[in-house]
């Protein structure tokens, strides 16, 4: 994160035209880490150019993995001389997912040190779980002097039961458990896309899991993985920034490549507003041209609505007509986005997990702060309604998970540049 850099963003500008969605971060995050379970190269493909990728690259980098790395092309990995099982602390820092290494690494060689990760500040983010889960396999899993430190002689399949639906922990539970002896079910498994994505990633490479996308998988452990050509499926959260983009300037998109059943609790909400979504094979438009309806939105694991797009949604609601209220119910603090768009005028109150946003004509530009990946989005969106020029800081959150933002705004026709060194 450089902290001296800034968006400009124009509001007022019509988006118009065809946009071409990246890979998913989500999915990208757990594929990339699980290629150390392999004992063959694996070539990942359609890969975001993000930096969570970049900063994964260099952590199997670190662990001895040799990686050819094309920047939004693909990735390939061969991770027979890694030898290394510490994730130092400067890498774990730069991204939640680091502590996807502590289930690749655990399957791969039975130890993993990974120092407690970093990721976006949306209130505390515990691994409970996790390590529930990793002790359900047989290791021991403790968490001492901000390292997780996990250890196995050997993980043996068993039975996890989630408190509650995490993606983190079933992610960690899957790539440990892929070559566990015997049998693992994961029950009250989470549900989402890129579970479903990593999956068919590690079934590529000669695992057998069964039931992803459903609340319970099942897991059979086996000895050895091969090598794989996996490409990873698009971006839902960006698909659905793009759609919110889209309506916020009344637009006219296209979005190619991306995956329409993904977006269907975002559709729903759209329609309910009075924006026009129309679903094709792999492309979804959003043309908006009237007035927009307030609605209310809770959060809510997949297929409900992802609290990933509650920010960006939160800003468009910010000029609807009437009265929309927000309920988060996955993060705790996943609203410090709208303390900035109040000061463009919006008018919002925050409650705890509620926000109340009384729709307004129009936003004016101000200069903002974005404190995570999906808050700078949602300051993104409120600087393409709003009247004048809002200046974006710390638009270094959003690199994290938006390939080229800029570059895709701008060519849908938004004014939208960065300056940097300031
Ligand atoms: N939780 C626990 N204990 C655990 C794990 C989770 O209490 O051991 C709680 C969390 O504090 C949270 C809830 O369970 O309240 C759900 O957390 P989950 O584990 O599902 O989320 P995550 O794995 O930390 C992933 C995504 C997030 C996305 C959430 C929910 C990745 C790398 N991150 O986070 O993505 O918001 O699932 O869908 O996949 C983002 O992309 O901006 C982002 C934050």
């Amino acid at each position: 994160m450089t902290g001296k850099e800034r968006m400009l963003i124009t509001g007022g500008r019509t988006l118009e035209g065809q946009v071409r969605v990246s890979g998913g971060k989500n999915t990208a995050v757990a594929v990339i880490p699980a290629t150390l379970l392999s004992d063959d190269v694996c070539t990942i493909e359609n890969l975001p150019d993000i930096e969570d990728v970049h900063a994964l690259v260099d952590i199997l980098r670190e662990l001895g993995a040799k990686v050819d790395y094309e920047p939004g092309r693909f990735m390939t990995v061969d991770p027979r001389p890694a030898e290394g099982y510490e994730v130092s602390y400067h890498n774990a820092q730069r991204l939640r997912a680091s502590y996807y290494l502590l289930g690749a690494l655990l399957g791969r060689c039975g130890k993993a040190h990974v120092p407690t990760p970093g990721g976006c500040e949306i209130g505390s983010r515990p691994v409970d779980q996790h390590l529930k889960g990793f002790r359900a396999l047989g290791a021991e899993a403790d968490e001492v002097g901000g390292i997780i430190k996990v250890e196995a002689g050997q993980l043996t399949g068993s039975g996890v039961f989630f408190d509650i639906s995490t993606v983190g922990g079933t992610v960690n539970v899957m790539l440990a458990a892929v070559k566990a002896k015997g049998t693992t079910i994961i029950y009250n498994a989470a549900k989402e896309p890129h579970i479903v994505d990593l999956a068919n990633a590690l079934n590529s490479m000669g695992a057998h899991i069964k039931g992803a996308g459903t609340d319970t998988i099942r897991i059979r452990g086996v000895q050895n993985l091969h090598g794989t050509n996996y490409a990873v499926i698009p971006d839902q959260i960006e698909t659905g920034t793009l759609m919110i983009a889209a309506a916020a300037t009344h637009g006219d998109v296209v979005i190619n490549g991306c995956i329409p059943t993904h977006m269907d609790a975002l559709s729903a909400k759209l329609l309910e507003m009075g924006v026009m979504v129309t679903d094709y094979d792999d492309a979804i438009r959003v043309h908006s041209t009237g007035m927009h309806r307030a609605v209310n939105i809770k959060t809510q694991v997949y297929p409900g609505f992802p609290t990933d797009l509650q920010q960006p949604m939160s800003a468009l609601l910010t000029t609807a007509h009437g009265t929309s209220i927000i309920q988060e119910t996955i993060f705790e603090q996943r609203f410090r986005h709208l303390d900035e768009i109040r000061r463009m005028g919006a008018h919002v109150r925050v409650a705890d997990r509620i926000a109340i946003i009384e729709g307004v004509n129009e936003l004016y530009s101000a200069p903002l702060t974005a404190s995570d990946l999906r808050a700078g989005a949602a300051l993104v969106i409120a600087g393409l309604m709003a009247r004048g020029t809002t200046e974006v800081y710390e638009p270094g959150y959003i690199d994290r998970g938006y390939e080229h933002i800029e570059e895709k705004l701008r060519s849908l026709g938004a004014e939208i540049s960065r300056e940097t060194g300031l």
